[in-house]
């Protein structure tokens, strides 16, 4: 298929480039985020303007919120429904989500309102951008939970968690802060722990398991926000949840 972007089209580098350009988009999602009036999700580069910035932002909201405010990120969160159950239990901690679905982060910041959290804020943004979104140390800890697998070795190139990834990561979370990812899916979980390998300096395996609800004594029965969407259902179809919990050196 050839691409309808101009030669010189900002987009056309790659997302995580300091010149890359967010546009517009005719997805009905874009025009919702971006004219919330609370200003619960953000889009693109407004998103990236916080970055630094994000436990001001959430003091302006909330100034009941501690002073010393733990900042906890979820990139690839769906639909927030994670998100707003951490934030529900959690009204202490400021959590922010990431995904590239205009729709679901729109549904996910919708929820947020209507249950009252002002702990809770989304951004329609990309993973590879991740940088870009929080400032150096800013993040507290930092989920990745069931990340798209893109099996095909023809896709890996697609796959977020790579060594780059770590790499970015690090400079978001802070030292002593955590990284937790979790998969249903054994390859790309093998992939992962090879890319973590090459960056043994920068973080630190606490705890790393192919199945994590082996324990449990009935892991079915285990709700959101103790487990994700996608994981209840990958534990209904009996597959071992694959964990890895990283320290930041
Ligand atoms: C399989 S779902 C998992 C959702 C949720 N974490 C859960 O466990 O229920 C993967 C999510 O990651 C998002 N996603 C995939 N690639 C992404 C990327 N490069 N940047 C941001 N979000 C992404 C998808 O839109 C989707 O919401």
């Amino acid at each position: 298929m050839t691409s309808r972007l101009a030669p010189d089209d900002p987009r056309r580098l790659p997302v995580d480039h300091p010149g890359f350009k967010f546009h517009e988009t005719r997805n009905p999602y874009y025009a919702k985020i971006r004219d919330l009036a609370d200003g619960g999700a953000a889009l693109d580069h407004d998103a990236e303007e916080r970055r630094g910035k994000w436990r001001d932002l959430f003091r302006a909201r909330a100034p009941g919120l501690p002073a010393q405010l733990r900042l906890v990120v979820e990139v690839g969160c769906n639909g927030g429904h994670l998100l707003n159950g951490w934030a529900e239990r959690e009204p202490g901690t400021a959590f922010v989500g990431v995904d590239w679905k205009y729709k679901q982060i729109f549904l996910a910041a919708d929820k947020a309102r209507k249950k009252g959290l002002a702990n809770a804020l989304y951004v329609r943004n990309h993973a590879d951008r991740i940088d870009y979104l929080f400032g150096e140390g800013e993040v507290d800890r930092l989920a990745v939970y069931f990340p798209d697998p893109w099996p095909k070795k023809s896709q890996w190139k697609n796959r977020t968690v790579r060594e780059d990834w770590f790499r970015k990561a690090a400079r978001v979370v802070r030292p002593g802060g955590e990284l937790h990812i979790k998969t249903d899916h054994a390859g790309y979980f093998d992939w992962m722990e090879g890319h973590l390998g090459r960056c043994g300096e920068l973080w630190e395996t606490l705890e790393l398991t192919r199945d994590l609800h082996a324990g449990h004594p009935s892991p079915l029965a285990l709700e959101i926000p103790d487990v994700t969407l996608f994981e209840r259902l990958f534990i209904r179809d009996g597959l071992p949840i694959h964990s890895m919990l990283l320290r930041r050196r």
